[in-house]
């Protein structure tokens, strides 16, 4: 090799932070549904504006992913900290992943990739960060604890497995391409190595994707259409219901992410009539429709009776309990994925919930106590993993995640 740089090296390394910006195009969430068919699988061809357009901005007032779509693959890794890892060590870590975040993200090799190929642009590659409760017992941290963020108590039908469940960091890698994923995860667990090792790791999918190529709201694997009742991103109910606007100074533009592994049994569920299925929520399966409307949008009129005087929706569907008028106003922004869990010739199937909102203890705790007292939904479904990060907000060129926090 010459003393010239390759241009693999020139991106890869010392480039890495400096082209992400120009390479990115810079699109943002609230940009996809505009993008239609456009957003997603160049699968490295690197060339020409549809499929750079699919790469996310790293940078920003809030961590990207948060109210970007669905990635089609995700995986999520907790780490717990090694004995020696302190408040100094944590802002080495963070400066570290920022970089490979960058880097990655712009569809550019992380810095001393060790399989740099498995780098490419146009999957819409993002990386989330997150803290766990325990971080904020750290000598120097123990005054920045965003209010309650506290492990959530175990609800009567939790079967809740430690294999699943707690952790110090979180790092949730989406794309719409599984290679990229394990690559960015296998990178960011590497560099994290000498500070955190990991707890535990889930995958899953989804597609929110229509067959035209249009974005659509997704199915579970139970067959509902789920997701139609969130806010809206780029909307005033998203921001208040998601973005933390008081609290710790360094946590404004932050939110709490809730993780939940609910195992689904898909053999029961298989057992009832297409309407006991639909009464359990409240909705139609054929496009997610309230049982008292005819389209996905449509408001829910939880006040509906039929000739016989019951209730349309009923007084224990999922969707009345958990909605927002039911519960003081309070809501939050799901954004599942689907997950298969192979031993053998068994399978394991579910939902990872993934739960933001501003507040862990205001918003989400409220709710999931209704919701395991009288949901109808318990029948059919487990929680068995359960976590609470904080997500620092977002960071600018030259900053680095959390380091409001940490420096
Ligand atoms: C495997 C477990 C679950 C399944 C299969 C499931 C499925 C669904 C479905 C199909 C809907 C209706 C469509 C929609 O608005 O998205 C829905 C709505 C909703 N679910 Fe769940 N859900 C599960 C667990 C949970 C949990 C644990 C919570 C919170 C503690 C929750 C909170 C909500 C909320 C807030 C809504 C929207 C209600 C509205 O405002 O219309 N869900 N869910």
């Amino acid at each position: 090799m010459t003393g010239r740089p390759s241009r693999r090296q020139l991106f890869g390394y010392a480039g890495a932070a400096a082209a992400g910006a120009a390479i990115t195009g810079g699109v943002v969430a609230g940009d996809f549904a505009a993008l239609g068919k456009d957003n997603g699988n160049g699968n490295g061809s690197g060339n020409g504006p549809a499929v750079l357009a699919a790469d996310i901005d790293s940078y920003g007032d809030h961590q990207p992913a948060v109210a970007a779509p669905s990635p089609k693959h995700a995986e999520l890794v907790a780490l717990n900290l090694l004995g020696g890892t302190d408040k100094a060590a944590l802002g080495r870590l963070m400066r570290l992943w920022t970089a490979d975040i960058v880097a990655l993200g712009a569809g550019r090799p992380a810095p001393g990739d060790t399989a740099p190929e498995l780098a490419v642009p146009g999957v819409a590659l993002t990386v989330t960060v997150g803290l766990g409760p325990r971080i904020f017992i750290l000598p120097g941290l123990t005054s920045f604890k965003p209010g309650g963020l506290d492990d959530l108590p175990v609800m009567s039908h939790d079967r809740l497995d430690p294999a699943w469940s707690g952790g110090d960091l979180l790092l949730l890698v989406g794309a719409d391409d599984a290679v990229s994923v394990v690559h960015a995860v296998r990178r960011l667990v590497a560099d994290a190595a000498p500070f955190a090792k990991p707890a535990w790791r889930q995958t899953g999918f989804w597609n929110g994707t229509g067959p035209d190529g249009t974005p659509v709201t997704g199915r579970n694997l139970f067959g509902q259409v789920d997701g139609s009742g969130n806010p809206a991103p780029g909307t005033p109910d998203f921001d208040t219901t998601v973005w933390s606007a008081d609290g710790p100074a360094w946590f404004r533009g932050g939110t709490t992410l809730v993780v939940r592994r609910i195992r689904m049994n898909l053999d029961t569920w298989d057992e009832l009539t297409r309407s006991e299925q639909e009464r359990a929520v409240g909705r139609k399966l054929s496009n997610g429709a309230p049982l008292t409307g005819a389209t996905e949008r449509d408001e829910l009129d939880l006040e509906k009776r039929d000739a016989d005087g019951r209730l349309v929706i009923a007084e224990n569907a999922h969707a009345r309990l958990s909605h927002h008028s039911e519960n003081d106003g309070r809501r939050i922004f799901r954004k599942g994925l689907n997950y298969v869990q192979d031993t053998g010739a068994t399978r394991e199937s579910g939902l990872i919930f993934l739960s933001y909102q501003a507040d862990v203890a205001g918003q989400f705790l409220p709710l999931l106590a209704r919701l395991d007292a009288a949901d109808a939904l318990n029948e059919w479904t487990t929680t068995i993993g359960s976590a609470v990060f904080a997500i620092p907000p977002g960071f600018r060129e030259g900053g680095w995640v959390a380091r409001e926090l940490l420096e």
